[in-house]
């Protein structure tokens, strides 16, 4: 049985793809410091997997204690390094803390990955790199924009210490770059925990639509897009999860063409702000209540993914729809407000 190191993997992404590996068979060993997600997670992807993924807490960010863990675990198959802190928002307010966590627990990671001859990494990355690109749908080779906010550099600084780590030594690694990740596992017993005022769209809708929030602002109905609201390419989660188990199944198996390869996550097609409100209104029987306001400073107009490399090297796509993304997360919403009660 292949051992997978999964950080971050009682987060939102991060636990969808430990049922998804341990669906095909991987052994899930979790690390994650429950900055940002709960431990009963744990029981919860019992529940659907039936069974319990081992799991530490850790804060990778410190450097002896991930150098200690590594020692302790030096017989791992590959990593999936999603820890990391993600708001936008918050980055502009501490970049310090943002680059400190985000760059810093990568640095370890490589570096117990290296001191122990591990050899394979699928590292998240994000379709922030691109900032509003020239040409859609963007690809791979779309050139980096400088970034928006200290969250997106730490995203391009974190490919670019992969790209010259792998140079340097045996780790070999593949960054995957989301575009919207929304939705829940089918069983409504995983789905995305925002701490406070959510920053997305997809748990603002749900949670507004629930009586959490009382208005949802749409931000910007004056953009260049067919309705004037801005499009991005929303992408089902475990078609997101489903990725990373392709992705290690690559390294593995050492199909991959080069020591560092990047590939898009997204589903080919653009949406607006009001198609997924729309989707989410039609599949939840729900009204919800919102408002066009002003843009939000640092968003940008339409982005949506190239899937053309994925899909042909990975040999993967995503095969979810907007409809099954808005009522997942609305089922989830609902098993929340089950749970509050
Ligand atoms: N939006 C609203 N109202 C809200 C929240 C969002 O109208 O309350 C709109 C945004 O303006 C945007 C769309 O919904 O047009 C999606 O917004 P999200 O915040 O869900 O996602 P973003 O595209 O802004 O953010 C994503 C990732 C970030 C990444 C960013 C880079 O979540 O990690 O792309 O563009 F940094």
């Amino acid at each position: 049985m292949k051992k997978i190191l999964v950080t971050g993997g009682t987060g939102y992404i991060g636990s969808h793809t430990v049922v998804e590996l341990q669906r095909k068979g991987y052994e899930v060993l979790i690390v994650d410091n429950l900055s940002n997600s709960r431990l009963d997670v744990l029981d919860n992807i019992e529940t659907i997997s039936g069974i319990r993924p081992a799991f530490e807490q850790l804060d990778l960010a410190d450097g002896k204690l991930t150098a200690e863990f590594f020692q302790r675990n030096p017989s791992l198959d590959g990593v999936i390094h999603f820890a990391a802190f993600k708001a936008v928002g918050q980055s502009v307010a501490d970049p310090l803390m943002y680059y400190r966590n985000n760059l810093y627990s990568l640095v370890n990671v490589l570096q117990g990955m290296k001191d122990n001859n591990i050899q394979n990494l699928v590292f998240s990355s994000s379709c922030t790199v691109y900032g509003q690109p020239e040409q859609l749908p963007v690809n791979e080779k779309a050139p980096i924009q400088k970034a928006w906010s200290p969250y997106g550099n730490t995203k391009q600084m974190s490919e670019e210490i992969i790209e010259f780590t792998v140079k340097s030594c045996d780790v070999k690694a593949i960054a995957l770059r989301y575009f919207n990740p929304i939705g829940a596992h089918e069983s409504a017993l995983i789905g995305e925990l925002p701490l406070g005022t959510p920053n997305n769209l997809m748990p603002f809708v749900t949670q507004t639509a629930i009586g959490i929030r009382e208005c949802l602002s749409v931000f910007g109905g004056d953009y260049d897009t067919p309705d004037g609201t801005a499009v991005r390419d929303y992408i089902h989660v475990v078609d997101i999860a489903q990725a990373h188990v392709v992705a290690v199944e690559r390294m593995l198996g050492d199909k991959g063409k080069s020591n560092f390869e990047i590939f898009n996550l997204g589903t080919g097609n653009g949406l607006s702000v009001l198609e997924v409100i729309n989707s989410f209104e039609k599949t939840s029987g729900q009204k919800l209540n919102y408002k066009i306001v002003d843009r939000r400073s640092g968003d940008v107009e339409k982005v949506w993914a190239d899937t053309t490399f994925a899909n042909q090297e990975l040999g993967w796509k995503a095969l979810k729809g907007l409809d099954e993304m808005t009522l997942s997360a609305w089922k989830w919403e609902l098993r929340l407000a089950e749970i509050k009660k």
